[in-house]
């Protein structure tokens, strides 16, 4: 029997997901763990089937050994009943493929049709690719030549990024995709877009009258978003030495919150209403127009050896498949100003790096000083009240507010209201995967990138890159383990602010209250 079944519990109507790249990393630590806890949550019901596609070799036997160790090891339910996982891995099978080549779709064919009818799916397909993006275009195609698309039901393509490396690259993908898929068809993953606070971003804005009033130029000061990363590049120099913190997590995650943080109130709340005004945001990002601006308002750094919990790091260009002489950042931090009604003037301070001190993306929203304060003739430094909301891995929200001292006659002191939803026994939230699998199952698209975002988010960040390739050379560099050059503190300093502490660095002169 499923787990938590709510009166709320919708479940998509039945299909095949085909998982592109079963053999990879993605597919066992995500795609297949999200895949049984929508099961084990009664999300998924029995007229499911999954194919894993991928190059190798392999039994549907050994394919279902696969699937039980990722889920051991990366789901958030634990294997339990016997029973129960035999009745879902029945539900999983395997095709060895050679993606460019036609024939192997038409025995693909043959496998959809016989598990269609095998589970009663009415022809619905759902392909997930979890490939290399220059290999989208070749798949598509002969998904269509194979006749995997000729079905009584629905279809949908569902990517990762990267989608693309700059507007040229995405557009020629996009155009690509768009002679077998329509928009409404393409499932762009964010996987920023999947996580629990990100989605509550929304109902923290849109559902308090204690915030909404507030949101614009006239109360707020600043926002700062921070998506600090202690890893370094792992296993993944090869990809990450083209790419660099810009295009790995500027064009996507960074703005894709920057949009939640500031677009207008939907109409309604439709995917196409909320992404219309996501893109205005993305289209309101006042561009940087020479190099000498970029410089000003963008810091990129790497980092070189350091240490971390008393071990030794290794520096960016001793990591594995990255050029010794690589001038790829692996932080940068940015000054950014959306140019409207609402946000004129008011400064959006981005920054993400790699082996920086902790784990955390977190928004800060800092309230401008009251205009007149009976407390500012004496000796106090009032603080600004903050909204932080805690994305991740730690999950939820507290708010900074002025208080007197107990005791005191005026002195006044910092209270930090915090909800934290992560610590919460019993919240064990969705990991984004589940999510994003289900709404693309539903055919819900809100939290999916619509290629017109895409695209304006290339165009942004096009220009950034354009500067920095003038003068490649010209990056700031961080000790691992450190928060990054120095250089992304003087980008507020300039304007009177700082980085407020990110979780883990808490300050002494605030009384927390916490739950218990
Ligand atoms: C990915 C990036 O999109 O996001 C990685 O390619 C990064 O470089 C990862 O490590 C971070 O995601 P999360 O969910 O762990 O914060």
């Amino acid at each position: 029997m499923a787990e938590n079944l709510t009166q709320e519990t919708v479940r998509p109507p039945g299909a095949v997901f085909f998982i592109f790249g079963a053999t990879g990393d993605l597919a066992r630590r995500k795609l297949f763990p999200a895949i049984y806890s929508l099961y084990r949550e009664g999300k998924l019901a029995e007229d499911f089937a999954v194919v894993g596609v991928a190059r190798r070799p392999r039994s549907d036997e050994e394919f279902k050994e696969d699937l039980y160790r990722s889920i051991e090891e990366f789901c958030r339910y634990k294997i339990g009943d016997k029973e129960q996982w035999a009745r879902f891995a029945d539900h999983f099978s395997y095709k060895s493929l050679d993606i460019n080549n036609v024939d192997g779709y038409r025995e693909l064919r043959e496998l959809t049709e016989s598990v269609e009818t095998r589970f009663g799916i009415p022809g619905n397909r759902l392909f997930y690719l979890a490939l290399a993006p220059e290999l989208f275009g070749s798949v598509s195609f002969n998904l269509q030549k194979g006749g995997m698309l000729n079905t009584s039901g629905w279809h949908r393509l569902v990517i990762e990024k990267p989608f693309g490396y700059d507007l040229q690259s995405a557009q020629k993908l996009n155009e690509e995709l768009s002679q077998v898929f329509k928009e409404e068809e393409i499932y762009r993953i964010d996987h920023y877009l999947g996580k629990e606070m990100v989605q509550n971003i929304e109902v923290i804005r849109f559902a308090n009258a204690f915030f909404e009033p507030l949101w614009n130029n006239k109360h707020i000061a600043n926002v700062q978003i921070t998506l600090s990363e202690t890893v370094g590049v792992e296993e993944r120099g090869g990809y990450y030495d083209h790419a660099g913190a810009l295009r790995d997590m500027g064009q996507n995650h960074m703005l894709q919150m920057l949009t939640m943080i500031a677009m207008e109130p939907p109409s309604r709340l439709f995917p196409e209403d909320i992404r219309d005004e996501k893109v205005k945001v993305l289209r309101s990002l006042r561009p940087y127009d020479s190099a000498q601006e970029v410089k000003e308002y963008v810091v990129r750094g790497q980092y070189t050896e350091g240490e971390a919990r008393g071990k030794k790091l290794p520096g960016y260009r001793q990591e594995d498949k990255v050029d010794p002489n690589s001038n790829t950042e692996t932080y940068f931090a940015a000054k950014v100003f959306v140019d409207n009604f609402r946000w004129a003037g008011v400064p959006f301070y981005i920054r993400t790096g790699k082996r920086l001190p902790v784990k955390t993306t977190e928004v800060v929203v800092e309230f401008k000083q009251m205009p007149t304060n009976v407390y500012l003739g004496q000796k106090h430094t009032l603080e600004p009240n903050l909204l932080v909301i805690r994305v991740n891995p730690m999950e939820g929200i507290y708010i900074k507010i002025n208080a007197k001292k107990p005791g005191s006659e005026s002195q006044i002191e910092p209270l930090a209201m915090e909800f934290c939803q992560s610590c919460l026994v019993g919240i064990n939230s969705p990991e984004a995967y589940e999510r994003l699998i289900h709404d693309a199952a539903q055919g819900d698209s809100t939290y999916f990138t619509r290629w017109d975002e895409v695209a304006t988010a290339w165009a942004f960040v096009d220009r950034i890159a354009a500067a920095w390739a003038q003068n490649p050379s010209d990056i700031s560099t961080y000790p691992a383990g450190s928060w990054g050059p120095k250089d992304a503190d003087e980008l507020l300093a300039q304007d009177g602010f700082h980085w407020w502490p990110v979780n883990g660095q808490e300050e002494d002169n605030v009384i927390w209250i916490k739950q218990n």
